[in-house]
């Protein structure tokens, strides 16, 4: 095991009608004008962003909206949210959405506190010294950003997607009702899954040794989202299984199943890039790329991609040889995927890139080589370019 922080600050409010007590959360953490960020139509439709603004109101809280967030939110709504807070004098930000609200109100937070362009932190030019406040009512269960230091933002400008991570960014509180996601479409819920199971799989995927408490609380994590993806797909208003989703997308994301290990992350960087080019969901993404990933890497430890076959795929141990029984739990993980109808292939997903198209993503992902990519194994541009070729 390796040294580690575990920091999970945020206060979770968790159950049916918990967004009624919004306006009371954000005045215990100090809010004197709040800024109500939310995405497209959703939350509008639903009735949730009334109900949202009644709580402020009925905590005789001010506020001003701000919607428009899409998926891979973009910065020049994030310029534009920092004008409005500097205008309006907002010292609150609660974001009414998924990740991608969540992820730009803590890029505003960014901005009006360090009162510069959030960009220099996102594309690595500078460190922020601090955040404003930030909470969420959250509407899906998938990024995880309602616990987690991390948000992703995409310039249009060379259309780059990148995060950034300090615990500035954690949110103060998040209201966690399952019954917000019930209206979500099926793809974004199976998307979802496959979002909080890969983040507790680039922390699985780790060469360090005895950590065991830390591999049985992530072998739980995935079993638990598969079992209840596959629920959902059947029955998506079904509370007990939204639940479990929505507790276990915190849960995957706050640190808790990487204390210990040494994180991956290769999948997502990769994954980060076709959103940034491709605007695809992130979740869809993952599940495109992971299969050519792991059979790419599986050869740096065996033992570890055997546990995986073993203990979370079912695959027994009697199988076949080492390898034979890690490469039936890609497979199996892959069968997963198809059986929630997301995509193992690019092609799947929707998206051709031509072999120009390919090397530019590489290129993007190891920052023009500035840096490479995973742990589990080093990843170059060219490593890079063989795993999305692999994944046509
Ligand atoms: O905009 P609306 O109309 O709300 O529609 C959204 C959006 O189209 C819809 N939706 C959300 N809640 C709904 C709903 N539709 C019906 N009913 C509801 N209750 O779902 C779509 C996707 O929403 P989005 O917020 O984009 O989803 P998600 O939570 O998956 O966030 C994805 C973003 O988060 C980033 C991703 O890269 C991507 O940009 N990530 C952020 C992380 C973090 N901050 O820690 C970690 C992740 O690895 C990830 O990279
Ligand atoms: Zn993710």
């Amino acid at each position: 095991m390796v040294n580690f922080q575990y920091y999970a600050p945020t206060k979770v409010v968790f159950g049916k009608d918990t967004e009624l007590q919004t306006g009371a959360l954000a005045k215990e953490f100090g809010a004197s004008k709040v800024l109500v960020h939310y995405g497209g139509n959703s939350a509008v439709k639903s009735g949730l962003l009334e109900r949202v603004c009644n709580s402020l109101k009925g905590a005789n809280l001010p506020y001003v909206t701000l919607g428009g967030v899409v998926p891979n939110p973009r910065l020049s709504l994030v310029y534009k949210g920092i004008d409005l807070v500097k205008k309006e004098g907002v010292d609150f930000l609660l974001a009414v959405g998924g990740g991608s609200v969540i992820d730009s109100c803590k890029a505003i937070g960014y901005g009006v506190y360090n009162d510069c362009d959030p960009w220099l932190f996102y594309s690595k030019q500078a460190q922020a010294k601090g955040c404003l406040p930030v909470a969420a009512v959250l509407t899906i269960a998938a990024a995880g950003s309602e616990m987690s230091h991390s948000s992703v933002i995409t310039n249009e400008d060379g259309w780059l997607k990148r995060g950034y991570s300090t615990d500035y960014a954690r949110c103060k509180f998040a209201v966690m009702n399952p019954e917000l996601t019930y209206t979500l479409p099926s793809y974004q819920t199976a998307s979802g899954c496959v979002d909080i199971m890969m983040h507790t799989m680039e922390r699985y995927f780790s060469h360090e040794p005895h950590t065991e408490l830390t591999d049985r609380f992530c072998e739980s994590l995935i079993r638990t989202v598969m079992h209840n993806a596959q629920i959902l797909m059947e029955h998506p208003t079904d509370y007990h299984a939204r639940a479990e989703v929505m507790w276990a997308s915190s849960l995957s994301h706050n640190g808790l199943t990487g204390c210990g290990t040494v994180g991956d992350w290769a999948s997502h960087q990769i994954e980060h890039e076709l959103g940034g080019m491709f605007d695809v969901a992130h979740g869809a993404g993952l599940s495109a790329i992971w299969g050519s990933w792991a059979r790419y890497v599986y050869q740096e430890n065996i033992a570890k991609f055997v546990q995986f076959a073993t203990h979370i795929m079912d695959i027994p141990d009697t199988y076949g040889t080492l390898q034979e029984i890690a490469l039936a739990g890609i497979c199996a993980m892959e069968d997963f995927y198809r059986s929630i109808h997301m995509p193992t292939s690019l092609s799947e997903l929707g998206i051709h890139p031509t072999d120009a198209q390919i090397e530019e993503l590489s290129e993007k992902c190891v920052f023009f080589g500035k840096r490479t990519v995973g742990t589990f194994k080093v990843l170059k541009a060219e490593d890079i370019q063989k795993i999305y070729q692999a994944a046509r």
